[in-house]
């Protein structure tokens, strides 16, 4: 076997080479999944007060779950908290723009919706806003994904895709899941 120098260095420039393809690979993946399928890291900065954000404005329970503003905006406002999320259950509709927003009383948890896009941590101090299209109707997971304490795993809520036709929101623009 050859090992003198301009031999070394051929086999040196071939791997340098293949990393280099390596490395362009990943870049174009990475440009593709943020490009072509929205897939970006959530860069909402907006700041709450974790210890009152249930007793006034946005976060007080009869304004969570889904609601149609009145420009036809639909927004989702859940709070994550060990250990459940409330509510446990959002109506959405399939194709429409839809706004995620997460606030949490109590310490760091993670959400992601199944076979979406949506994943975001929920920060105490912070609200986390995702923007998503549902592209396909029927329930779909929402677990948390941040270990939030021993109750982290049995943290799961639900996400319920309607078709567009069956999205009926009452006169207040609200919209839950029926009861269960
Ligand atoms: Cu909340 Cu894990």
């Amino acid at each position: 076997m050859a090992t003198d120098e301009p031999s070394v260095l051929r086999a040196e420039l071939r791997w340098a080479l293949a990393m280099g393809g390596v490395v362009a690979g990943i870049l174009v993946a990475i440009l593709y999944a943020a490009l072509a399928l929205h897939r970006n890291p959530p860069s909402n900065i907006e700041t709450i007060d974790p210890k009152t954000l249930h007793l006034s404005s946005e976060f007080t329970e009869r304004n969570l779950g889904t609601k149609v503003e009145s420009n036809g905006q639909i927004t989702a406002r859940v709070v994550t908290t060990q250990f459940a999320f409330v509510p446990q259950c959002l109506v959405v509709p399939e194709g429409t723009l839809v706004t995620l927003r997460l606030a949490s009383p109590d310490v760091i948890h993670g959400i992601l919706v199944s076979g979406t896009n949506v994943n975001t941590m929920v920060v105490p101090g912070y609200v986390s806003q995702v923007h998503t299209v549902f592209t396909k109707t029927g329930d779909l997971l929402m677990p948390c994904h941040e270990y939030c304490g021993l109750g982290h795993s049995q943290m799961l809520a639900r996400v319920r895709v309607l078709p567009q036709s069956e999205f009926k929101p009452g006169s207040d623009g609200r919209i839950a899941c029926a009861a269960q």
